[in-house]
């Protein structure tokens, strides 16, 4: 017999019917807790999905670095234990509502309370950990989606975990995996004598996950997930070819009817030249006169004297992402660095942070920040005239659509996502930056000069406007994801 309810609540649970559930994923999320790329994705795309008519709710571990004043407004919902291979571990999750998203964070902090979020001695385990912890919180959750989508090698495991044990059971009927690639580069590979000791995979399912006698949690979610998708349409093609999928063209192209390019977008109220905070002068496309004045303030944090551009480059300091070609143009002392300035902000490889950190020391045009500071990065996305990307691969990459909406004209190569989003001015009327293909230091040095010899013209001007002008938010790409949901909610 039907369940007696109220007119009201039955119009309540009628809508929450119709609506695409979406449990999203991840190992970082801005603004509580995040490195790079994914948890600015993490930290825009599920509100915006939820603007677009979704119910987006984000689970994500509660480390240690969350700050106060989000820990003071959550509340625990629940407390239970969780297998990670033969151990036995607490979990607690807690729930916040924050900026229009519900955020679910796993508790634990034996593995969450460290200083970084991954590079752990232990991050098998403790990602093993969170994974798993997703599937069994999941039926207590106040929550049911109707899909989970999972993001990167840290939440690899699940799709592999839910198709080998939970998709059966009672609590999970109907529900579908989405597994976002954002770079491919890292894999969550582990020796393969943690298969059952540490990730509680049975043994008669090593197939799945292992990968050149390794156990590579990216290949599990690749063959495992209902759709696997990356952050733009032409990476999602390059990674079907060896050179550029890190061994796993193979396993991709196996899968390729499953796989989806859906190119990022930016927090556009974030990046807002015309109202962060961050910046000393406001500016927009109708009144420029603030991007002078963060020019000013620029040169000065980095002692540059004259007027040249000034060229930036904002960069997790790898050499994939082309700070190799910079370096060999550096070391060859090409011309161009007579005519422009270098702004370089980022950590990473410690070859380059040591080159870079050189280069500032006896170059007068030459300023390096070995730093990740989002304040510091809007100064110079607002004060520099020029963004480099000479990137190797870049599955989306989201610096140079911020440069754009800054007015800062990225100098990209081809690939990827900054294919996607940046069109070559010399190429079509409609261009917002430079483009180039080969991955040397002579094509890199060439377009620099070329978009040098631009700059100070009415051309330039024109181009810079251009840029700005961009709609790089997140609307177009939310749309694209509910379609993809929706398909597969269908299926
Ligand atoms: C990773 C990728 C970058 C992408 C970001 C968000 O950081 O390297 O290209 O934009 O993830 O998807």
């Amino acid at each position: 017999m039907p369940k007696t309810t109220t007119k009201k609540s039955k119009a309540t649970n009628v809508k929450s019917v119709d609506k695409t559930k979406v449990l999203f994923a991840t190992a970082e999320a801005f603004p509580f807790a995040g490195t790079g790329g994914l948890g600015e994705v993490a930290g825009s795309l599920p509100k915006a999905l939820n603007k677009s008519g979704a119910d987006v709710r984000v689970i994500m571990p509660l480390y240690g670095a969350i700050a106060e004043k989000y820990r003071q407004k959550m509340t625990q919902i629940f407390v239970t234990r969780v297998n990670v291979g033969w151990r036995n571990q607490y979990c607690g999750v807690f729930k916040l509502e924050n900026d229009g998203v519900i955020t679910y964070f796993v508790d634990n902090e034996y593995y969450f309370k460290r200083d970084k979020i991954y590079g752990e001695f232990d991050d098998g385990e403790r990602f093993a950990f969170f994974s798993r912890s997703v599937l069994e919180v999941l039926p207590a959750l106040d929550f049911k989606p109707n899909i989970i989508h999972c993001n990167d090698h840290a939440t690899a495991l699940i799709p592999t975990y839910f198709a080998t044990e939970y998709k059966h059971a009672f609590g999970y009927e109907g529900i579908k995996t989405v597994f976002t690639v954002h770079n491919l580069e890292y894999q969550g590979c582990y020796p393969s004598f943690i298969l059952g000791d540490v990730f509680g995979i049975a043994e008669h399912n090593r197939g799945i996950v292992d990968f050149n006698g390794e156990i590579n949690s990216i290949k599990g979610a690749i063959e495992t997930a209902d759709i696997v998708s990356t952050v733009s349409p032409t990476y999602a093609r390059e990674i079907l070819v060896p050179d550029r999928s890190f061994g796993l063209s193979g396993i991709l192209y196996r899968n390729k009817d499953k796989l989806v390019g859906i190119l990022n977008g930016i927090n556009t109220e974030e990046y807002d030249p015309a109202r962060s905070k961050a910046i000393a002068e406001n500016y927009s496309v109708s009144d420029m006169g603030g991007k002078r004045a963060c020019k000013t303030a620029l040169k000065s944090e980095c002692g540059f004297v004259g007027d040249k551009p000034i060229v930036a480059v904002i960069s997790r300091l790898a050499g994939h992402k082309g700070l190799d070609l910079l370096k060999g143009a550096l070391e060859r002392n090409d011309c161009i660095f007579d005519g422009i300035d270098l702004v370089v902000l980022g950590t990473g490889e410690h070859y380059l942070e040591n080159f870079f950190k050189g280069q500032a020391a006896w170059r007068g045009n030459v300023a390096t920040f070995l730093t990740y500071n989002k304040d510091l990065a809007q100064r110079i996305y607002a004060g520099a005239d020029m963004f480099l990307m000479p990137s190797g691969s870049e599955p989306c990459g989201l610096s140079q659509m911020i440069a754009c909406r800054y007015g800062t004209v990225p100098v990209v190569r081809r690939t990827g996502g900054l294919a996607d989003s940046i069109r070559d001015c010399d190429e079509s009327e409609t261009g917002n930056g430079f483009v180039f293909d080969g991955y040397d230091v002579d094509s890199l040095c060439g377009t620099i000069a070329r978009a040098t010899k631009l700059y100070g013209t009415p051309e330039w001007n024109a181009l810079v406007k251009r840029a700005m002008l961009c709609d790089f938010g997140w609307e177009a790409s939310a749309r694209e994801y509910i379609k993809m949901y929706e398909k597969l909610i269908g299926d």
